[in-house]
């Protein structure tokens, strides 16, 4: 058993988190190995709403003020303190650097104080293991090979996993990426679209909602790429789509009573485009199951067709999703892949520790 910190601090959440890890390599992968003592979490999504988005300087100072409170309450809630732990994790790479730095920072020095390994994580390792915290033991085995798709504010990108966490290469990210979006995230399509109707900020959220009372077939949308042998996306031509759309209805008057009809269809057009390319990735690697994690599989149209079309594409289980509150950015995530990796025996000790650094865009 380990005990581990997470440290996230890469966009415009501030989080801390105790996990106990349970190490247990298995195949099929059975998701319930990360006992999850606690998470902080303090997001920045209303300082930042009347910007539109994120504002990276902003960002960095409320990290700088909320990163200590997160640690301490994420400490008080496990009821551990610093000397029981076995490791500290800590997202590096990727987000913004001033913003990574206050986690990357803050970590190095309880590392050093308290003479505990540090683990540099990647983000997208982080969501990745999403999948394996505190699911119920009744949590379906997933057969390998998995397809993953992590679909966020900033990535939207499909991996064929072909072993369990512990068993992950360093470079997995690089070596089982079969799919990616050429511009806009998903999340970042659902946010810009949002935008164009007067959505605050994040309007993922608001789509959901206003598109449930609305006819996803009343605007015809672009879904791009139609290529069978692609697995990679493109969102940008949508946004402008809906930007003329939008224009067109406000000038007629009725963009008001079209919103749930607009919603609805921009949803439809991301959620085809999402599930198109995941379906064709999965068949030509043959996949045997399949997981989504980030922002976007919070989205009720994308669980809602996946839970009714898996069957259909030759899954032998159902689509596995984290937890609704380990979807979004937390540090529970990185402490889980922060402890796939000490198993490893990746991480720095006490001499290398300080030569730790943010990177904003790593090469992978
Ligand atoms: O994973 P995440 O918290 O942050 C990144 O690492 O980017 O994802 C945030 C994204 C935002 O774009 C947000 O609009 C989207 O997830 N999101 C949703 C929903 N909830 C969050 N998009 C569509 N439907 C939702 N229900
Ligand atoms: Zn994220």
């Amino acid at each position: 058993m380990s005990l581990i910190l997470g440290i996230e601090s890469s966009c415009d959440e501030c989080s801390a988190s105790v996990v106990r890890y349970h190490p247990a390599v298995q195949t099929p992968l059975r998701p319930s190995n990360v006992e999850v003592l606690s998470v902080a979490t303090f997001s920045q999504v209303a300082i930042h709403r009347p910007y539109g988005g994120v504002v990276p300087e902003i960002a960095s100072r409320n990290h700088l003020e909320s990163i200590n409170p997160m640690i301490d309450q994420a400490f008080k809630e496990a009821g551990v303190g610093p000397h029981d732990l076995d490791a500290i994790a800590v997202t590096n790479r990727p987000g913004l650097v001033g913003a990574l730095l206050v986690g990357v920072s803050a970590a190095k020095a309880l590392s050093y104080a308290f003479k505990k390994p540090l683990v540099a994580v990647h983000h997208l390792e982080g969501h990745a293991s999403s999948l394996f915290l505190d699911q119920s033991a009744e949590a379906a085995d997933l057969p390998l090979p998995l397809l993953l798709a992590i679909v966020s504010g900033g990535h939207t990108n499909l991996y064929v996993m072909k072993t369990p966490p512990e068993l992950w290469p360093p470079d997995f990210l690089k070596r089982s990426l079969v799919g990616r979006s050429r511009d806009d995230a998903a999340g970042e399509a659902f946010d810009k679209t949002a935008k164009i109707l007067g959505f605050p900020y994040p309007g993922g959220v608001w789509i959901d909602k206003i598109g449930k009372n609305g006819n996803p077939k009343t605007f015809d949308l672009p879904r791009a790429l139609p290529q069978k042998s692609v697995f990679d996306f493109s969102f940008s031509g949508l946004k402008t789509a809906v930007s003329l759309t939008a224009e067109k209805l406000k000038k007629m008057g009725t963009l008001q009573e079209n919103l749930p009809d607009l919603c609805a269809s921009i949803q439809e057009a991301i959620v085809d485009a999402l599930l198109r390319k995941i379906f064709l990735a999965a068949r030509a690697n043959q996949c045997r199951s399949l997981a989504v994690v980030g922002g976007v599989a919070a989205n009720s149209r994308l669980r809602f067709r996946l839970e009714n079309e898996w069957k259909s594409q030759g899954f032998e289980v159902p689509p596995f999703f984290p937890k609704m509150s380990y979807c979004t950015d937390n540090a529970a995530m990185i402490a889980a892949a922060g402890a796939f990796r000490f198993r490893q025996g990746h991480f720095l000790r006490e001499s290398e520790m300080l030569t730790l650094n943010a990177i904003a865009n790593p090469e992978i």
